[in-house]
């Protein structure tokens, strides 16, 4: 197949139909901006041209109010708690089906038939193993370093090994580096974790589901017998699939701004974990467990709450508050629900769910979060689920990753295969200095300030 034939236009199921007219109050010119309309949710205004017919660029930073591209992949409504795979509701997807079944959904757009179902299984199973060369990396890391700088490096140095998978104008490389993505987070995660813990690292089972082979991967050894909880399973492959895909989120806008550049699926990837690790972003749901055992017992929510209220302090309650979700998150009421059946399921008493729930009760019926709209987002019960589960709170966001590749890659996939894609360069708003001339070193005032730079040497170059 040629590259020709691959590329197809992503339109906009509805003709242009109305359309903005922006004026100029200073000058009194006008320009008319057509309105697109997607299959469902808001209709945009098509700016394209804006630049070249007015000389004015739009001004919106963090992207409120912009869409950086057409996409068929996820849909959310926001106001209403609402998210589509392909059109499916993420409630059906959770509850019905595994993550390879929405894998699979994700990267071709529709639900696999049984025999196209048993071909991926097969095909991702068999993409496991790490070559063995980049298993030696680990050992150039530090033992304590956190997994997600391991991920970093290690998924972005698979672009290194794996070049008959880089030829991003062919789609069949394409597809080969997607699937060895997805097959390969779960062992490179998992050694991430053995290396910590100073184990050895097991080979992948590829007769194992993707959440059994996961499990095993991270908590098996190699002198005992591996018995693997179907409940544990489940409630891995479920939290996988809340975590597959998100729309136009940082991680996944930092892998096709990376992928718009041409750059290869592996570093793009790479790019992605990096935004991911934040704690506004995927680092929340380790970040909400440490919050928990900050605030340690109920009579201290109040204060905590009084934090997170007052402008001059920078706390946040973690796990609370989305960027689009102005309602429920649609993934946290499932988050919910699973934290609850694996809790009693395992016979876990953890403390720390009765202190969240506390939290979320109270602060659901307080002004301030009621007024902004701040409900629990998907890591806010996370966290407490993969600890029953019997992850540690820093591998948290290295789940998520696992979960997310496959969405990233999706988005990727669709970006390269789009007509309408381009290098994505946003524009600014400059408010530096105007044209000035430049003045020799000799010439500058003299400052009695010490270099901005003492605090590295302590103020003594020679102390080393
Ligand atoms: N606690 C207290 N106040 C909050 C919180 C919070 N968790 N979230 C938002 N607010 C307040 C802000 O202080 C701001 O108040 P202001 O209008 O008085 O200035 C207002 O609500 C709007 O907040 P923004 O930061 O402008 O909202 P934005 O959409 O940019 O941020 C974000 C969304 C980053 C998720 C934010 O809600 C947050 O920091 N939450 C905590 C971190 C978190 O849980 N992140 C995970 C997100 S889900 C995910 O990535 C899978």
């Amino acid at each position: 197949m040629t590259e020709a034939t691959q590329r197809k236009r992503i339109e906009p199921v509805q003709a242009v139909r109305h359309s903005f007219t922006l004026t100029d109050n200073e000058t009194g010119e006008s320009w008319e901006l057509p309105t697109i309309h997607g299959s469902i949710g808001p209709k945009v205004i098509d700016i394209r041209k804006l630049y070249g017919q007015s000389g004015v660029f739009t001004y919106d930073p963090g992207f409120t109010s912009t869409a950086s591209c057409s996409s068929e992949i996820t849909y959310i409504d926001g106001d209403k708690g609402i998210l589509l795979h392909r059109g499916y509701p993420i409630d059906q997807l959770a509850e019905k089906t595994d993550f390879m079944d929405v894998c699979y959904l994700l990267l071709h757009g529709e639900l696999p038939s049984p025999e196209e179902k048993s071909d991926f299984d097969t095909n991702i199973s068999q993409h496991t193993m790490l070559h063995e060369q980049l298993v030696r990396f680990y050992s150039g890391f530090v033992r304590s370093a956190h997994p997600m700088a391991i991920m970093v490096g290690v998924v972005g140095a698979l672009s290194a090994f794996y070049h008959d998978s880089t030829n991003i104008k062919d789609p069949m490389q394409r597809m080969v580096a997607a699937h060895r993505l997805i097959a390969k987070m779960p062992t490179i995660g998992a050694y991430a974790f053995k290396y910590s813990l100073g184990q050895p690292f097991l080979y992948p089972e590829n007769q194992l589901s993707y959440s059994e082979n996961l499990l095993r991967l991270m908590f098996a050894v190699p002198t005992e017998d591996y018995e693997i909880n179907p409940i544990v399973a489940r409630a891995l492959d479920r939290i996988l699939i809340l975590h597959a895909d998100h729309e136009q989120n940082a991680s996944t806008s930092t892998v096709r701004l990376a992928g718009s550049s041409q750059a290869n699926p592996f570093a793009c990837v790479a790019a992605g974990i990096a935004s991911l690790w934040g704690p506004a972003h995927g680092g929340a749901n380790e970040a909400v467990l440490n919050m928990l055992d900050e605030i340690g017992t109920r009579d201290r929510i109040s204060k905590y709450l009084g934090k997170a209220q007052d402008p001059e302090d920078n706390f946040r309650l973690m796990g609370f508050g989305h960027r689009v979700y102005k309602n429920h998150d649609p993934r946290a009421k499932v988050m919910r629900v699973t934290c609850h059946e694996v809790l009693n399921e395992l016979g876990v008493q953890d403390p720390t769910l009765e202190l969240a729930m506390e939290l979320e009760r109270i602060a659901l019926e307080d002004d301030y979060f009621v007024e902004k709209k701040l409900y629990p987002n998907v890591d806010f019960y996370s966290g407490i689920i993969l600890r029953a589960l019997g992850f540690p709170t820093n591998m948290f966001t290295v789940l998520f990753s696992i979960g997310r590749t496959v969405g990233w890659i999706a988005h990727w996939k669709e970006m390269l295969e789009s007509s309408e894609s381009k290098i994505g360069r946003p524009r600014q708003l400059y408010v530096g200095n105007e044209p000035r001339d430049f003045t020799a070193v000799a010439q500058r005032e003299h400052t009695e300030k010490k270099s901005s730079w003492s605090w590295l040497w302590g103020g003594n170059r020679n102390s080393d």
